[in-house]
């Protein structure tokens, strides 16, 4: 269910979707694509954002959200996408590999050390 029509952060703004993760009429978590970046974003978080509540993890929920997201980001005119996750964030790295994430570069930035990686779409 998209909501969120903006993603903020450092004071800027760009469009972004967010859906929702539901299961009947329980809410497991959300996924965000934001459709352009900021160079911070470049930097340190990329398109595409995601959790999951910690009682519905370890189900492949994070995984599932991510391939249902990438064709909307296709959709919207991207040809990859950037994904980044702290570098001590298995369960992201994991998430983002399952999909098809090519590992770009582990570098530090202004939120912390982030391993990055591009899919191509
Ligand atoms: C990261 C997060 C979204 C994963 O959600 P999830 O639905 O539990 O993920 P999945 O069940 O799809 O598992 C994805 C992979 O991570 C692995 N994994 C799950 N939890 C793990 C953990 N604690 N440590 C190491 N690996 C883990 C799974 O085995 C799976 O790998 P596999 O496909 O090789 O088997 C969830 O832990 C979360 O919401 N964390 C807090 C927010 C966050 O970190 N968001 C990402 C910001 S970049």
């Amino acid at each position: 269910m998209p909501a969120d029509p903006a993603f903020l952060l450092g004071g800027v703004q760009v469009t972004a979707s967010r859906f929702w993760i539901v299961e009947e009429d329980s809410y497991l978590g959300a996924i965000e694509l934001r459709h352009v970046l900021t160079p911070v974003m470049v930097e340190a978080v990329g398109h595409i954002g995601y959790n999951v509540r910690p009682t519905a993890r370890g189900r492949g929920i994070a995984t599932w959200a991510l391939k249902a997201v990438l064709p909307h980001a296709h959709s919207a005119g991207l040809s990859r996408v950037l994904l980044t996750c702290d570098e001590q964030n298995l369960a992201s790295a994991r998430t983002i590999e399952g999909n098809g994430g090519v590992l770009e570069d582990v570098r530090d930035t202004e939120l912390g050390r982030k391993r990055r990686y591009g899919i191509e779409l």
